[in-house]
């Protein structure tokens, strides 16, 4: 008999090689305090070339797994990334195995998807006419969710595509996740309106004159989106107050949760930051960020779920269910989103409840927003300067609050990549009141206080032997 041409030859060669490559992944998560970003070598181009040849698990091993981004390091707080988890080790295995197709068909990952589903659902208070899909991230989850305010308040809109006079709300500040789902939607961005903040949240009655205004216009006020979880400085949106402007105007409240919607999972006082999510027609939230999971998987999550069908169920012929065999299975998860063809997200996601129970990921979280508090005051008892308020997760701060304030957007850009060279220290920079400052979003389970306590002085140190640099 021959060997299929893409099959080995020899399966227990590869079954031997993969036992290595197994052993070496484990260590590089275990060790991960080793292993921080480094920057990719110039001629790796050359060495990922198609038709370079030689044993591929060896060259995986030396030529790919150093290179990762960094964010499995504790001192990663870069942007907003997840760590990752062992977990993705048992699930990413054996949905190699399954090859699993999840757009629909009789088979468990309809069941686990439902499973992870439903947790998020009664985590985030929603009721049990609620629906979600699986996607890549909070962006997709963003388009999918407004494209259900859509159908919900245009019918005829997947026939005729006609989006006349629809707006959009947002605090000034909004993730331009949402600004990308009203453009691909064909409402435009000019239809998103950028709501003024007041005490770092979405000013109410600034929304409400805006949507009075829109309405005297003869606009269609479609959906609010209340921000849990700012990306600049980790700020929450009052969802109850939005709740009730929504439900008084008759328009649809989606909540952008990328990473916040998880302080449903902390202890007060972060937990009441999400008071009213349940509220919501809609979440986006991802399970690849402050869930740790590893990438990607998002959610997004319909309080109804008839209108959620209603934006996106369709099937051909070549695609038409049965009531028995491979065709059987309900739902199919393709009439829930846009794609059709997809992976095995749930597993993931299921491994990583399954195997450290929801409490740890309580635990975490909670842990993460005590350690923004932590690295605040370690940043202050520098002589540095928090840039805003410690709200949850997020602290960001200027290293040098005594220069002019372009000196201090330079020296802080110099101070992350400094540290990002030369003490794997990741921090990223975000703009506040037109200073470019340092910026850690702490999603990160293997951070512990010393990581902090040891970064902020290190940040300290690199000011002092930067600032002769500024000229
Ligand atoms: C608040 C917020 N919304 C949306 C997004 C986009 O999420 P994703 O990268 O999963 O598409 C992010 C990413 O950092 C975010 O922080």
């Amino acid at each position: 008999m021959t060997t299929p041409p893409l099959d080995p030859g020899n399966w227990e060669g590869l079954r031997s090689d993969l036992h290595r490559l197994l052993d070496r992944c484990v260590d590089q998560m275990r060790d991960a305090n080793d292993h921080p970003w480094q920057a990719p070598p110039a001629d790796l181009a050359d060495r990922y070339a198609i038709g370079t040849g030689g044993d591929v698990v060896t060259r995986v091993m030396d030529q790919v797994l150093p290179y990762h981004g960094g964010n499995t390091h504790p001192k990663f707080w870069g942007w907003v990334q997840g760590s990752g988890l062992p977990s993705d080790f048992v699930a990413g295995i054996a949905a190699v195995a399954m090859n699993t197709n999840g757009g629909g068909r009789n088979h468990g990952i309809n069941e686990m998807e439902r499973a992870v589903i439903d947790w998020t659902r009664r985590k985030m208070g929603f009721g049990d006419g609620a629906s979600g899909v699986l996607v890549a991230g909070t962006s997709q989850a963003t388009v999918i969710s407004l494209q259900a305010a859509r159908v919900r308040a245009c019918p005829g809109v997947r026939a005729d595509g006609s989006n006349v006079g629809l707006t959009v709300y947002a605090v000034d500040g909004v993730h331009n996740a949402t600004r990308k789902a009203v453009e691909l939607l064909g409402l435009g961005h000019d239809q998103l309106r950028l709501i003024e903040m007041r005490n770092g949240a979405m000013d109410l009655q600034a929304l409400q004159q805006a949507i009075t205004a829109d309405r005297v216009q003869g606009l269609t006020p479609l959906a609010i989106v209340g921000t849990a979880g700012s990306v600049d400085l980790g700020g929450y949106d009052d969802l109850n107050g939005l709740a009730d402007l929504a439900a008084a105007e008759r328009v649809w409240l989606h909540v952008d949760g990328a990473f916040g919607a998880w302080t449903r999972l902390a202890d007060n006082p972060w937990h009441k930051l999400t008071d009213g999510i349940e509220r919501a027609d809609s979440i986006a939230l991802d399970f690849h960020k402050w869930m740790y999971v590893g990438y990607d998987c998002g959610l997004a999550l319909i309080a109804d779920e008839t209108a959620h069908r209603a934006a996106f169920a369709a099937r051909p012929a070549y695609l038409k269910g049965a009531t028995e065999g491979v065709a059987g299975g309900d739902p199919w998860f393709c009439d829930y989103g846009i794609d059709l063809s997809r992976g095995n997200r749930a597993l993931k996601v299921w491994c990583a409840l399954e195997m450290f129970g929801e409490e740890a990921f309580a635990t975490a979280i909670t842990r993460n927003c005590t350690q923004a508090a932590f690295m605040a005051d370690q940043v202050q008892s520098h002589g540095m300067t928090l840039s805003a308020p410690v709200v949850s997760n997020i602290c960001v701060f200027t290293a040098a609050p005594d220069l002019p304030a372009d000196q201090q957007s330079t020296l802080n850009a110099k101070i992350a990549t400094h540290l990002q060279l030369h003490n794997a220290t990741v921090f990223s920079t975000t703009d506040v009141n037109g200073i470019t400052c340092l910026r850690a979003a702490i999603t990160n389970h293997r951070t512990r206080d010393h990581h902090i306590a040891d970064a902020i002085a290190d940040v300290a140190k690199t000011a002092q032997l930067l600032k002769g640099s500024l000229g």
